[in-house]
């Protein structure tokens, strides 16, 4: 089963921890938001940029840009309109479509690429083709934001709870961050991708997964998204251990580390 089948759960299980590196983006290093602006939410998801960008606006009561959500899966698309209805984000437009081919965006359109966790989502053999395509429709100085995992609990989590009921090691090892926890290879992607070297950098932006208590950490990573899609290919006899198996590297996190990470690096390209 896909993330996509989950997208509906999604939000709900992940916007904490991205809205505070939306926010470190929005705060710390891209320019000042303003209503002229036209921003790409890449790989969208439910649209948890746009909703942060909107959130902005309105404490800072500035009229929205325009914003244009992309992403590969319909049912995050589905999600996006959802929250567009709701949350009334009357600037806002998605579409499903892949980062490597954004025919529907122009060359030189963007102000401001924001792609949140998504270049380490899209396939390896698309990944540069995504960079060029960004780098197309970023206008002449545009810039272009990009979040990736360094150190993160979820991934352990899922590795641990997978080896803990005897999965195989191939669907344990799916959930290793892999390369992508390494600088150099966001770097190259997006030199790849036609960005120049000395126009790449890269920031820490360092989190926990903070609750009050053991229980809640519990309760959290007990949701059905996580257990979903920790559990996805786990037999019936299985499925009733994911708590338990949480649990246990929620405990070792702690001892080993003081905390359950979230830490991502922070990429910044300009055009
Ligand atoms: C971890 S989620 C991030 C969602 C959202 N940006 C956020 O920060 O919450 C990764 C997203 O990348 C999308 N994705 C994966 N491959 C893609 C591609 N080739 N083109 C567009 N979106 C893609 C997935 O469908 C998923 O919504």
């Amino acid at each position: 089963m896909s993330l996509n089948s989950f997208a509906h759960l999604y939000e709900e299980a992940t916007i904490v921890e991205s809205r505070k590196s939306v926010l470190d983006i929005l705060d710390n290093h891209a320019p000042q938001l303003h209503s002229e602006m036209s921003i790409l939410d890449l790989a969208c998801g439910s649209g948890t940029v746009t909703r942060v960008i909107y959130e902005q606006c309105a404490t800072k009561n500035i009229k929205p840009p325009r914003l244009v959500g992309v992403d590969i899966g319909d049912m995050f698309i589905d999600a996006f309109n959802a929250n567009k209805k709701a949350y009334g984000w009357e600037t806002a437009e998605g579409f499903v479509g892949d980062a490597s081919d954004l025919h529907m965006c122009k060359d030189n359109e963007f102000d401001l690429v924001i792609m949140s966790y998504g270049l380490f989502a899209v396939a390896d053999a698309v990944a540069n083709k995504v960079a060029a395509e960004i780098r197309r429709v970023l206008k002449p100085g545009g810039r272009a934001f990009f979040t990736v995992w360094r150190d993160n609990f979820v991934s352990r989590m899922l590795q641990g709870a997978n080896k803990g009921v005897g999965r195989p090691q191939e669907e344990i090892d799916r959930h290793d961050l892999g390369k992508w926890s390494l600088a150099e290879t966001s770097h190259n992607t997006l030199v790849a991708g036609g960005f120049e070297p000395s126009k790449v950098t890269h920031f820490r932006h360092d989190d926990t997964f903070g609750t009050a208590n053991q229980n809640s950490f519990l309760d959290r990573f007990d949701m059905p998204f996580w257990k979903n899609i920790g559990t996805a290919a786990w037999t019936d006899d299985q499925k009733p251990r994911w708590r338990a198996e949480v649990e246990k590297v929620i405990l070792k996190e702690q001892e080993e580390r003081g905390g359950l990470q979230a830490n991502c690096w922070i990429f910044v390209a300009e055009k």
